[in-house]
């Protein structure tokens, strides 16, 4: 009998995304209560108010497609950036935006640069369309740009830099995001994944949206998961060139954002003071991170983000399991191939002094 393998060959490469543990499974699986989870990069502060009245009202809506256009959305971000509408990408989550990016730009055996350890769906865009992940390592947890430039191929079809990047926090500099442009060809795309953009402080931190006006083949991604709190309404957003626009749009499923998503979005994008109370308390939080990292003798990596890249000095997992039992749920190194290393999302005040006691008991050895 003729027995044919049913699923692609590339799907063998593949594996299913591995998310944060959710607090659920933990509250189901330790009979635990009180669990803090510090493993998503989400905020502790939660949605503008602004937000959620939108949510409440767009609910009655829900019997309707939504504006697959995300016409007023675009016009809020087109105005707000200044950028024309038909420069800017809205998807379900930026997780989607990638994905099509993948769809839209990737043949077989294109290379796709990222870094070593990289955000998983860089690497699912390129594998899932049989094009080829070129993994550049880095150095000192930093990109390395000149051994990026040194890798470039006539293949070369897509380059992935996260700024800030996970799960190390730290960015390419303006010098540095520079001098990757002298070296791109102008048929190689550059995405500069920026899902953490609102949170950096850093002055040399680029303006890439500066090298989408001058019309470079560059796609900026940006989200309302993390700053805005709306991880759960699934909406990122993204500008580049009218061209790319154009293809992307032509992978984009129908309806890919929900109304209640586009009316969240728009309604935070109103509520300022949301933004700037996030970014004080996570600017505070990573300070008091650094000084108990410190203070515990681990190295640590300064986080442009709202996490912490840290070396716990041992196998992640036994620490994140003895931290699970503790009720605290964090991010293992290891599926970024570091088995040393946890990643820390900052949390509430209470929370980040759950997670320092919880980690120097851990530490401590006392089981
Ligand atoms: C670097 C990076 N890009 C993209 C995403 C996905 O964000 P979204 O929720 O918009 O899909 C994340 C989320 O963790 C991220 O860390």
């Amino acid at each position: 009998m003729r027995k044919r393998k049913l699923t692609r060959r590339v799907l063998d490469e593949l594996r299913p995304y591995q998310p944060g543990k959710p607090i659920e499974e933990v509250r189901r699986e330790y009979g635990l209560t009180d669990i803090v989870k510090l493993a998503s990069n989400e905020n502790p502060e939660g949605p503008s108010r602004k937000a959620v009245e939108a949510i409440r009202r767009e609910a009655e809506e829900v019997r309707q497609y939504p504006d697959n256009d995300c016409y007023h959305l675009r016009r809020a971000l087109g105005k707000m950036l200044e950028f024309a509408p038909e420069q800017i990408l809205v998807g379900h989550g930026s997780d989607e935006l990638i994905h099509n990016i993948g769809l839209a730009f990737v043949s077989p055996g294109d290379e796709v640069m990222m870094c070593s350890g990289p955000f998983s769906q860089w690497e699912f865009a390129a594998k899932l369309m049989e094009g080829k992940p070129v993994y550049v390592p880095m150095d000192d947890y930093r990109y390395d740009v000149e051994a990026m430039a040194a890798a470039l191929s006539e293949r070369t079809k897509l380059v992935f830099v996260g700024n800030p990047n996970n799960p190390t926090g730290t960015i390419v500099t303006k010098g540095e995001l520079a001098a990757l442009m002298s070296a791109l060809p102008e048929d190689t795309i550059l995405v500069m994944d920026e899902a953490y953009y609102e949170y950096v402080a850093d002055a040399e931190y680029p303006d890439s949206l500066a090298l989408v006006r001058e019309g470079r083949t560059v796609i900026v991604l940006r989200t309302f998961s993390k700053i805005y709190a709306l991880a759960g309404l699934r909406i990122g957003y993204g500008m580049t060139t009218p061209e790319l626009t154009a293809a992307l749009e032509r992978v984009r499923e129908p309806f890919n954002v929900s109304g209640v998503a586009q009316a969240a979005a728009l309604a935070s994008l109103d509520d300022g003071e949301q933004i700037a109370r996030t970014r004080a308390l996570n600017a505070e939080s990573k300070e008091y991170l650094y000084g108990e990292f410190a203070r515990l003798g681990l190295r640590y990596t300064r986080s442009e983000a709202n996490f912490v890249w840290v070396d716990v000095g041992r196998d992640c997992r036994e620490v994140f399991e003895a931290l699970l039992r503790r009720g605290v749920i964090v991010r293992t190194g290891d599926i970024f191939g570091a088995p040393t290393h946890i990643r820390v999302t900052t949390g509430t005040k209470e929370q980040n002094e759950r997670f320092a006691g919880a980690l120097e008991e851990v530490l401590g050895g006392a089981e």
